[in-house]
């Protein structure tokens, strides 16, 4: 599949164990910094009933929601412990002080 990085803001715009949001079409993604710096984007959408991750709190590298405190992992969505569901990741990269998110290609 073709990649389709998109800059979508600055490294030091992102708190750390913190979120941003970004609107990309119809979806809401989460981005995530972690306190060791390291980031991470999801679908703004917990996978339980679809609470806004970026409202949680970061913790390692997992985010709890603030609806029901699902713990969803930041690297692959998963929700850990007993409960399960996955919230879709977009695949990031840092270049400098810019944050890009894979997106999909605007369709046609
Ligand atoms: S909606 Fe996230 S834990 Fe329920």
């Amino acid at each position: 599949m073709t990649q389709n990085w998109i800059e979508v803001g600055q490294l030091n715009d992102i708190p750390y164990m913190g979120s941003r949001v970004v609107k990309t079409g119809g979806t809401d993604i989460a981005i995530f910094k972690t306190a060791s710096g390291a980031i991470f984007a999801l679908e703004d959408k917990c996978p339980h009933k679809g609470g806004p991750l970026s409202q949680g709190i970061v913790h390692g590298n997992s985010v709890s929601c603030p609806l029901h405190n699902w713990n969803i992992s930041l690297e692959n969505g998963e929700a850990l412990g007993p409960d399960c569901g996955c919230s879709p990741v977009i695949p990031t990269y840092v270049a400098g002080d810019k944050v890009f998110l894979d997106l999909p290609a605007a369709a046609g």
